[in-house]
C-alpha cells in the first residue's frame, strides 16, 4: 500500500438543509443518496445536516422515506442494514409541489423551517437542481421571491445547477444572466460529474506534483493528444432529450473540456477555485476558433447504424424510443482543435466521443516526438511508435507509460512494455459515486471543482462555429457507422491526413481487436 502524502484531516461539512429539486427522478437514488451516504460512512457529513427533497409526485415523506431505502437496494446496498442508512433516512423530508407554483415554495419554506429548528442547521441550506434544464432559471426566481436565496448574518445559502447549461452561446449567456439576477455568482455552483471522478482530479495532481512530468509537457517533446470518451450504451430511454442535444453538445463544451483544459493548463498559482479556474478559462480562450472551411475539415459527424455491442444485436439511432425515423442527429464526434499559445503551438489535441461504440473507456493520450535521431532505422528493431502515456479515466483507472525496451536474446530487437499505475491495485477499490467530492466541495464553499460562468460561455463559444456550420450544411449519410465499431470512416482519416491513427485501445492492452472506424454503413 503506498504511502499517502496529504497534509490536513478534512474538516466536517459545515451544519446544512440539502434541498432537491426533482428529488424523485434518477439522480436522487442513482448518485446523491449513495453519495451521500458515504460522506456518513466516511465522517464528513455534519451531524447538524437533513435533506428536503421537492417533486411535482404525490408522496408523503413517510413514503419518501420508504422508495428511497428500497431504492438503495439496488444502488448503495452496503449502506443498509446498519446505522449509517438509520442515521440518514430519519432526516429526509418531502414536498410537493410544481416547480411554477408559488405555493408550494412557502410550503417548501416552511419545510426548510421546521427542519433547521429540528436538525440546528444553522441557517445554511443547498438547492440541487437535478431537474430539466427549462426549470433552471424559473426555480432559482421562485426560490428568491419566497426569500430563500438571500445569505444573511454569515448563514450561506447555495444552488447547484446540473447540466446541460444552456444549449448553445447565446442561450448560456442568458441563463448566466437570469441567474445572477438573483443569486451573486459565488452562490451558484455548476456541476460537471466528469470534476467528481478521482482520475479527472488527478491529473492535475500528476502533472504539478510530479516533477519529472513537467518539464515533458509542452510542444517540445509532445506530438499531439488524443482526448477519448467512447461508449457502448445507445441513447437509453433519453431520446428525447438527446434529439435535441447530440454528442457535440452532450460531450464535448463540458466532460470532453474538462479533459482538455486540465491537461493543457498552465500552473495556476494555488489550488483556491478562482487560481484554477483562470487557468483552465486561459486555454478555451486560446483555442483557435476554426473558419467554416475548417470545420468541414476538422469535424466529423456520425450517427450509430445496427450492430452488434457483446454478442448482442442491437438497433440502429433511428430506431430507438422517441429518435425520429430520419433523424439527423450526431450520436457520434471527432474533432481536431489547436490552442494558440506558447506552450502547445501546432500540438493538435484530437477529441472523440460516441455512443454504441466498441468498447467503453474514456482516456487521455499523450503521444510523444520521436527520438531526434533514429539511431535503429537500418535495423530489425525499427518501430515508428513512440512513448505514450495514458491517463485512464475509466473504467481501468490508472496511468500507463509506454516505453521501447530490448527483447533478450542474441538478435537486437525492439519491444514495446508498459509501466502502469492501477487506482484499485495500488490504493484499493471504493464505492465512491464520483459526487461525494462536489456534494462535500458545495458544503464546506470550494468551488474550484464547479464551473464559472465565464467558463461555460468560453466552452459555447469555442463549439458555436462548429453547430452553425452543421446545422447549415446537415449531414448526408447517415447512419454512418455500424454499432460496435469505432465511429465512422472519417474519424480515421482525420488523423491519417496528419500521419497520426487513434490509439487501438483494445490491440494495444493486449485485447481483441474492433471493427476499424467503421465498415461504412448502408
Ligand atoms: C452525461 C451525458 O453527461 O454523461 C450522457 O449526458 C453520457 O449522454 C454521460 O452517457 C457519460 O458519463 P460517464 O460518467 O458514464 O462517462
Amino acid at each position: 500500500m503506498p504511502t499517502l502524502s496529504s497534509s490536513d484531516v478534512p474538516q466536517k461539512a459545515s451544519p446544512c438543509v440539502m434541498v432537491i429539486f426533482g428529488a424523485s427522478g434518477d439522480l436522487t437514488k442513482r448518485k446523491l443518496l449513495p453519495a451521500l451516504a458515504n460522506l456518513v460512512q466516511e465522517g464528513l457529513l455534519s451531524q447538524q445536516f437533513a435533506i428536503i427533497g421537492f417533486s411535482f409526485d404525490t408522496m408523503t415523506t413517510e413514503a419518501f422515506r420508504t422508495k428511497l431505502t428500497e431504492e438503495m437496494k439496488e444502488f448503495a446496498p452496503e449502506t443498509l442494514g446498519n446505522d449509517l442508512w438509520k442515521w440518514l433516512v430519519e432526516r429526509i423530508y418531502y414536498i410537493q409541489g410544481d416547480f411554477n407554483d408559488p405555493a408550494a415554495y412557502q410550503r417548501l419554506k416552511d419545510q426548510i423551517a421546521e427542519v433547521e429548528k429540528n436538525h440546528n442547521t444553522q441557517g445554511n441550506r443547498f438547492h440541487y437542481l437535478a431537474v430539466a434544464p427549462n426549470f433552471f432559471s424559473p426555480i432559482v426566481k421562485k426560490l428568491s421571491e419566497a426569500g430563500l436565496t438571500q445569505e444573511a448574518d454569515g448563514h450561506w445559502t447555495r444552488v447547484i445547477v446540473e447540466k446541460p447549461f444552456g444549449h448553445d452561446f447565446a442561450s448560456a449567456i442568458q441563463l448566466n444572466k437570469e441567474l445572477k439576477e438573483v443569486l451573486a455568482e459565488k452562490q451558484i455552483y455548476r456541476i460537471d460529474h466528469y470534476l467528481g471522478k478521482e482520475t479527472v482530479q488527478n491529473v492535475m495532481v500528476f502533472r504539478f506534483a510530479n516533477s519529472i512530468i513537467e518539464p515533458l509537457w509542452n510542444r517540445t517533446y509532445i506530438d499531439h493528444v488524443q482526448i477519448t470518451a467512447a461508449e457502448t450504451v445507445g441513447v437509453e430511454h433519453r431520446g428525447a432529450f438527446y434529439e435535441t442535444a447530440g454528442a457535440l453538445r452532450d460531450m464535448v463544451p463540458n466532460h470532453l473540456f474538462q479533459l482538455l483544459t486540465l491537461t493543457a493548463m498552465e500552473p495556476p498559482i494555488s489550488f483556491e477555485a478562482d487560481a484554477v479556474r483562470d487557468k483552465q478559462a486561459e486555454i478555451l480562450h486560446a483555442i483557435q476558433m476554426p473558419t467554416p472551411e475548417e470545420v468541414l475539415q476538422n469535424t466529423v459527424r456520425g450517427q450509430y447504424g445496427e450492430g452488434v455491442i457483446e454478442n448482442e444485436r442491437v438497433p440502429a439511432y433511428r430506431s430507438e424510443p422517441n429518435v425520429a425515423p430520419n433523424s439527423n442527429t450526431e450520436t457520434f464526434v471527432a474533432l481536431k482543435l489547436k490552442i494558440d499559445n506558447w506552450r502547445w503551438g501546432d500540438v493538435p489535441f484530437y477529441l472523440r466521443t460516441g455512443k454504441r461504440l466498441c468498447h467503453r473507456v474514456t482516456e487521455i493520450a499523450i503521444r510523444f516526438r520521436r527520438t531526434p535521431f533514429t539511431l535503429f532505422r537500418r535495423s530489425p528493431i525499427h518501430d515508428p511508435r513512440t512513448n505514450q502515456l495514458v491517463i485512464h479515466i475509466q473504467p481501468d483507472e490508472g496511468i500507463s507509460l509506454r516505453f521501447g525496451a530490448k527483447v533478450p536474446g542474441s538478435v537486437m530487437k525492439l519491444g514495446l512494455v508498459n509501466m502502469d499505475f492501477d487506482y484499485a491495485r495500488d490504493f484499493g477499490t471504493s464505492h465512491s459515486t464520483g459526487y461525494e467530492r462536489l456534494l462535500y466541495d458545495c458544503m464546506i464553499g470550494d468551488a474550484t471543482l464547479f464551473q464559472r460562468a465565464d467558463q461555460v460561455e468560453a466552452a459555447w463559444s469555442v463549439i458555436e462555429p462548429i453547430i452553425d456550420v452543421w446545422k447549415a450544411l446537415p449531414a448526408r449519410g447517415f447512419p454512418n457507422y455500424a454499432a460496435g465499431s469505432w465511429g465512422p470512416g472519417e474519424a480515421d482519416d482525420l488523423l491519417e491526413r496528419d500521419g497520426r491513427a487513434w490509439r487501438d485501445v483494445l490491440a494495444e492492452e493486449g485485447g481483441a481487436k474492433c471493427p476499424a472506424a467503421s465498415a461504412k454503413h448502408s
